[in-house]
């Protein structure tokens, strides 16, 4: 049987935890973020390009995938995407066919699939999707950028638990136009002296 892939996330906040504005725009609701990142020096990218080339697939909930279809050129070329969704009739551009499919499982079952399609590791976005699969155990890595913004209100990165989620801290990093990334492994219960080698 297939180990399931490693499941990464890459994911900006404000300084206030949310990742988009309520309503989602404009701009995807990451107006915030996009103006941020304008201001770093041209071709800063904040570990961005070094993170994609090294997973096989990305899984995105539908909203995010609503947020990407707004992307020009498309950010994820050469790489699968499945975008998750409960919707049965959701419409995919034609111009995003081959690139993306519309995935129905659990996120157990659909790691499951990927793994027989010999995926080894996944990048996971958007908040409500990272919650669900927070909530089953289902997250080894989060790479956080945190933007030094308040914006009040807006979409949660993080959610209800029925346990708590400790983690291993790996990296810090931070930019002069003030972003902050730090990196974390999930610790598995029982296996906090496993820290140095996680
Ligand atoms: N700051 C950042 O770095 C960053 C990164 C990514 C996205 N964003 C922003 O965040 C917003 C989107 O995030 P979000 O948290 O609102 O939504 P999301 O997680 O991207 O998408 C939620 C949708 O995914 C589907 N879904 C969720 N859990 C599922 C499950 N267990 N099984 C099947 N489908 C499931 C559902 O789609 P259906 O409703 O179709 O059933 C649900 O409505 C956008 O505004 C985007 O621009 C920001």
């Amino acid at each position: 049987m297939n180990a399931r892939p490693e499941v990464c996330v890459f994911i900006a906040t404000s300084l206030d935890g949310f990742i988009a504005r309520p309503d989602g725009s404009p701009q995807g609701g990451i107006d915030w973020l996009l103006e941020r990142h304008a201001a770093a020096p041209p071709g800063e990218d904040f570990g961005y390009a070094a993170f994609m080339a090294g997973v096989d697939a990305l899984v995105m909930g539908r909203k995010t995938f609503d947020t990407a279809l707004g992307f020009d050129p498309w950010p994820y070329a050469g790489t699968p995407v499945h975008v998750m969704t409960r919707q049965r009739s959701l419409a995919v551009p034609a111009a995003r066919q081959a690139d993306v499919r519309l995935r129905h499982e659990s996120p157990g079952a659909l790691l499951a699939a990927l793994a027989a399609e010999g995926v080894r590791r996944v990048y996971l976005d958007g908040g409500e999707l990272i919650q669900a699969f927070l909530r089953e155990e289902l997250v080894d890595r989060l790479t956080l950028t945190t933007v030094p913004v308040l914006i009040g209100q807006g979409r949660r990165l993080w959610g209800a638990l029925p346990a708590d989620r400790a983690w291993a801290l790996q990296a810090v990093r931070h930019w002069p136009v003030g972003f902050v990334q730090t990196t974390y492994r999930r610790l598995r219960p029982g296996a906090e002296g496993a820290v140095a080698a996680a």
